[in-house]
């Protein structure tokens, strides 16, 4: 459901008011998304009720029998502190149009069916439990509610359904406390904001909660875009968030541990959004019973080990590494003000070599402990000695340099062979 966001003309007040609300975000680099609703009990995906066509009455059978274990968002939450996430965004309604909490405009929630609790109320808890930023997914699309579909091509059932969102978003700012993130997505079958009316209803929601940051899915652009499956920076100036799936599906769907994003792969991507100033968002579809798949269990503990061991690279404000090249063959580059990072992923040895160097460098750290390096310059080389044997890193087998410059980097690697000699 992506849609293409411009940035914004706004105020100078309005992109103070931005930043400040956008600070802790843009240090947290790193968020858990969890899509979690009645689709998890069947493991075909989270659109399995539109690719099937299932009616309406017999999905909503469903209902009866969804009954997440006491205590599954603790185990979110617990798991995603571990893996060096610092917000959690959950699925309060999906397209399926199932509310996961207690809410007075319909019964079709999981406090008056299923499990006769109020799923939100427990992330909300367990975010604050374990430290996390708290955020709330919103589906506008609703393939259970009547005038879902009909309010696309009949004036009053748009009306209705426009103060249907209204009413429901109140709710979810208005009930839980501090929310921080406002996760809209598949704005349909509405084809414009107007119709929507995003932009009212995104006022009520800032007045309710004058902190929240909101995506750009309610057709507005709001506080960031929202590449999906692709780490695509945006423009400089436009903060973004890559939302990933962990085994190609967001609902829970059992799949071979080939589909699975390995624990490198996972910390590969970190570095792609850190090098762009993103944030990345990745999935967790739990069982039908909430609880988290060992495969991503298992995974994120290993990304865990790293972001405990060489998070000062991601966390915080970070730039983008301009005047580096993106490939130096055994490693590359993330940069935070005068500390530059390179990421190495193929551990050369003894002795590593960095070409194209066109600055002088000042010194050379090996990451976590940050002990000091011998090094030398030498025809825009930089030749790094004393280096361990292996890769530092176990968990990943993604070792870092911390290198700082005299003034300003540069490395120019050409293809041909002229700056050589
Ligand atoms: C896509 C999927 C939707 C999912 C979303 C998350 O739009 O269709 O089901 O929730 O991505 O970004």
């Amino acid at each position: 459901m992506a849609r293409r966001s411009k940035p914004e003309k706004a105020s100078s007040e309005a992109v103070a008011d931005r930043l400040r609300r956008m600070k802790w975000w843009t240090d947290a680099r790193f968020g858990m998304f969890v899509h979690y609703g009645l689709y998890s009990q069947l493991g075909r995906h989270e659109w399995v009720m539109n690719r099937e066509r299932i009616p309406v009455r017999e999905y909503e059978k469903l209902a009866r029998t969804f009954n997440p274990v006491p205590g599954c968002p603790r185990e979110w939450a617990r798991l995603a502190r571990k893996a060096g996430m610092k917000y959690m965004v959950l699925t309060t309604k999906h397209c399926e149009g199932f509310c996961l909490w207690d809410s007075s405009q319909t019964d079709y929630n999981a406090v008056k069916r299923g499990p006769h609790r109020d799923i939100v109320a427990e992330h909300v808890a367990a975010c604050r439990e374990f430290g996390l930023k708290c955020g709330f997914y919103y589906s506008m699309m609703d393939w259970h509610h009547p005038d879902g579909h009909r309010c696309a091509t009949d004036e009053k059932a748009r009306r209705r359904f426009c103060d249907y969102t209204t009413a429901l978003v109140r709710e979810l700012m208005s009930k839980y406390g501090k929310i921080d993130i406002l996760w809209y997505d598949a704005p349909l079958p509405l084809d414009t904001p107007e119709r929507w009316e995003s932009v009212k209803r995104n006022a009520m929601v800032r007045r309710l909660q004058p902190d929240i940051i909101i995506s750009d899915r309610s057709g507005v652009p709001e506080d960031f875009g929202t590449p999906e499956e692709h780490i695509t920076a945006a423009a400089a100036g436009r903060s973004w968030e890559a939302c990933m799936t962990f085994n190609g599906s967001w609902g829970w769907r059992p799949t071979p541990a080939a589909d699975w994003l390995p624990a490198r792969k996972v910390v590969t991507m970190l570095k792609d959004v850190t090098a762009g100033q993103g944030n990345l968002l990745l999935n967790i579809g739990p069982r039908p019973d909430g609880s988290v798949p060992p495969e991503a269990v298992e995974r994120l503990a290993a990304v865990g080990k790293w972001t405990s061991r060489y998070g000062e690279a991601i966390y915080g404000q970070v730039d983008r590494p301009a005047g580096l090249e993106a490939w130096s063959g055994c490693g590359t580059w993330t940069r935070k003000g005068k500390d530059c990072y390179f990421w190495v992923y193929n551990w050369p040895g003894e002795t590593l070599a960095i070409g194209g160097l066109h600055s002088k460098v000042k010194s050379v750290r090996l990451m976590p402990d940050g002990r000091t390096l011998r090094f030398k310059q030498e025809r825009r080389r930089l030749l790094v000695r004393g280096l361990p044997r292996r890769c530092p890193d176990k968990a990943v087998e993604i070792g870092m340099l911390k290198i700082n410059f005299v003034g300003r980097p540069v490395q120019v690697l050409s293809w041909g062979i002229v700056d050589w000699c």
